[in-house]
């Protein structure tokens, strides 16, 4: 009996366990093939969890294998050796019809240059990954107005990218990533072709994700100062990591009124 109850309370503390973690990445490897017989290893074996809820960025020179990493993480991209799960399900052996499914349902991308739908509104492309995803199209105005709305980019939502600033495109690429409501945003240097106004900006809509929605992020940034904003930093270098830094966290931010009036 008393074995019977010491069982289960593993059984719960390990489940529990298992339930925070969100991406757990084992000696992930990565490898590209130059022509044979040169193979070039990017990832040297990298190992990372990540729990529900983490604000974590990633910082490291150029070339060091971030945004390496980040599509391994995003499921864009698979490793060469080692295990990825995601939310528990080990994507490695997954067709790739899965794999899409699960990224259009567990992940939001921002990247440094947007990656909008050109001569297509803010609107339709927040409205985009909700149709693959099939809501409605009642369903999907509704959502896209509402998210643009929380990234203060209601008065433009029927521009095109190329009527936007660069700020402005970013916050529709972020409202655009909200889209299915995943539990990740991955961002690949977010703010790298804003100023730092703007970027500031972006960050703090980043930190309201974070803190109010409790959405986990992983930030890639070559910004120290952005970095030591978010309470776990990971550095990486020559596709290792070499070390990981946790800090508590206490800012005091912008409304989202004085956040307009900034871009
Ligand atoms: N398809 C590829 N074939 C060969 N090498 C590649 C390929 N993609 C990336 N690399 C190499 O992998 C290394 C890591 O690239 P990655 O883009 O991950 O760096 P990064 O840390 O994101 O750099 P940055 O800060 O400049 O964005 C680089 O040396 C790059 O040249
Ligand atoms: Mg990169």
């Amino acid at each position: 009996m008393q074995f019977l109850m010491l069982w289960e309370q593993m059984e719960v503390f390990t489940m529990s366990n298992n339930n925070d973690v969100l991406l757990s990445a084992r000696n992930i490897r990565k490898s590209y093939y130059i022509g044979t017989p040169n193979e070039l290893e990017i990832l040297h074996g990298i190992d990372l969890d990540i729990r529900k809820g983490e604000f974590v960025s990633i910082v490291g020179q150029s070339g060091s294998g971030k945004s390496t990493l980040m599509n391994i993480l995003g499921i864009l991209d698979r490793q060469t050796a080692g295990e990825y799960s995601l939310n528990g399900i080990d994507i490695s052996n997954a067709p790739a019809k899965e794999l899409a499914k699960l990224r259009n349902r567990h992940i939001g991308f921002v990247f440094q240059t947007y990656n909008l739908i050109a001569r297509t509104d803010a609107l339709s492309n927040v409205e985009m990954p909700m149709l693959y995803a099939g809501l409605s199209p009642k369903e999907r105005r509704a959502r896209a107005e509402e998210l643009l709305e929380m990234v203060g980019m209601t008065e433009r939502m029927h521009h095109t990218p190329d009527e936007l600033s660069g700020g402005q495109k970013q916050r529709v690429a972020i409202a655009r990533a909200m889209a299915n409501n995943p539990d990740i945003i991955l961002a690949d240097e977010p703010t790298g072709a804003l100023d730092s106004g703007t970027g500031r900006m972006v960050m703090d809509i980043f930190h309201d994700l974070h803190e109010k929605q409790g959405k986990t992020i992983v930030l890639i940034t070559h910004s120290n100062e952005l970095a030591a904003e978010t309470p776990r930093i990971i550095t990486i270098s020559d596709g290792n990591i070499i070390s990981e830094k946790t800090q508590e966290i206490k800012i005091i931010r912008p409304t989202a009124e004085e956040r307009k009036e900034i871009c």
